[in-house]
């Protein structure tokens, strides 16, 4: 393993100044941000408040849909390397007076902000950005297509608890259909060696995700005994057009993690969940807040990926604009 001090230099494996996916980031550009995210973590941990490397940075943060954790854990993490950070939100913007996407993101990269992180309804809405603006782009969420960060940071914490993730069973449970997350974990996880089902009802759970290399369970009990790790993804309501399952309480009776599946499933199994969490619908409030949630630490290690990330972009932005 490549040892590297995170405010000198660059590890030699990463070159990339987007991050838009997982899909495109190979098993060791992977682990060098995870491991890159871990000594962000230890330097905190072991009494450091703030890391210069983005002093002089600006980076802004644009969210075009509604976020709590992902919003500020960048901007947080913008912070504590001594960027300046400035935020957009659509609404009461220039958006709506007819601005297009794009002219309003020039715009904001024409005073300065050269690293954008970005959250958007539409998929593919930041590998747009990065095609027409010079600043680094960091998908912070867009449409049903990827989430890296979040992706990162769940691989993160089950790397932490399980000291690897090469042989480890993750179940990915509920909404496959409209989950950005979802896409990022199978992407992260398989390219690590993890197997990987994806469970929910037939009409959340698309047959071709087979193809991303993951298995495919229509019921939750049947799995139960096999998983190590069970991430309980949101139902997202605000995407689907349609009726996918008959009410919530038949959802949490099928598919909600509560304590009698608890006693189930594995001894040590994780519980994980991306946020926001719907109580009493994937997980009752005693599995969320008992001791195999790691619901909270994923908040926690949030930060440090998202410090690894801004880091590791900006110093090849960097060495692109010296050059
Ligand atoms: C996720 C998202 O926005 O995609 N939340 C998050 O970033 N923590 C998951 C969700 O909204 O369900």
């Amino acid at each position: 393993m490549p040892v590297f001090e995170p405010v000198d230099e660059r590890p030699p494996e990463w070159t990339r100044r987007h991050l838009l996916g997982l899909q495109a980031l190979s098993a060791a550009e992977i682990t060098c941000i995870l491991d890159h995210a871990a000594r962000m973590r230890d330097r905190f941990a072991s009494g450091e408040r703030k890391l210069t490397s983005l002093a002089g940075v600006v980076v802004g943060n644009l969210f075009f849909e509604a976020s709590t954790r992902t919003r500020t854990s960048f901007s947080l993490a913008a912070k504590r390397l001594s960027a300046d950070t400035v935020d957009f939100t659509a609404s009461g913007s220039s958006l709506s007076k007819g601005e297009s996407f794009t002219d309003t993101a020039l715009t904001i990269e024409a005073m300065g902000v050269s690293m954008m992180v970005v959250r958007h309804s539409s998929s593919g809405a930041p590998e747009l950005l990065s095609r027409r603006l010079q600043a680094s782009i960091l998908n912070a969420g867009d449409g049903t297509h990827e989430h890296p960060t979040q992706g990162l940071l769940d691989i993160f914490t089950i790397r932490e608890q399980r000291g690897r993730i090469d042989g480890l069973t993750v179940a990915l449970v509920g909404d496959i259909l409209h989950s950005r997350v979802a896409r990022s974990n199978i992407w992260g996880l398989t390219k690590l060696g993890a197997r990987v089902i994806a469970c929910g009802p037939a009409t959340l759970v698309p047959p071709q995700i087979r193809k991303l290399g993951v298995e495919v369970s229509h019921s939750l009990d049947d799995i139960l005994g096999e998983v190590d790790c069970i991430n309980l993804l949101r139902v997202q309501f605000e995407r689907q057009r349609g009726a996918f399952f008959p009410s919530i309480s038949e959802y949490a009776h099928l598919y909600g993690m509560n304590g009698d599946r608890l006693r189930k499933a594995k001894q040590d199994v994780l519980i994980l969940a991306p946020g926001p969490i719907n109580r009493g619908v994937e997980i009752t409030p005693d599995v969320a807040d008992g001791p195999h949630s790691v619901i909270l630490d994923q908040v926690s290690n949030g930060l440090a990926i998202r410090m690894a990330c801004l880091d590791l972009l900006n110093r090849v932005r960097g060495a692109e604009t010296a050059a």
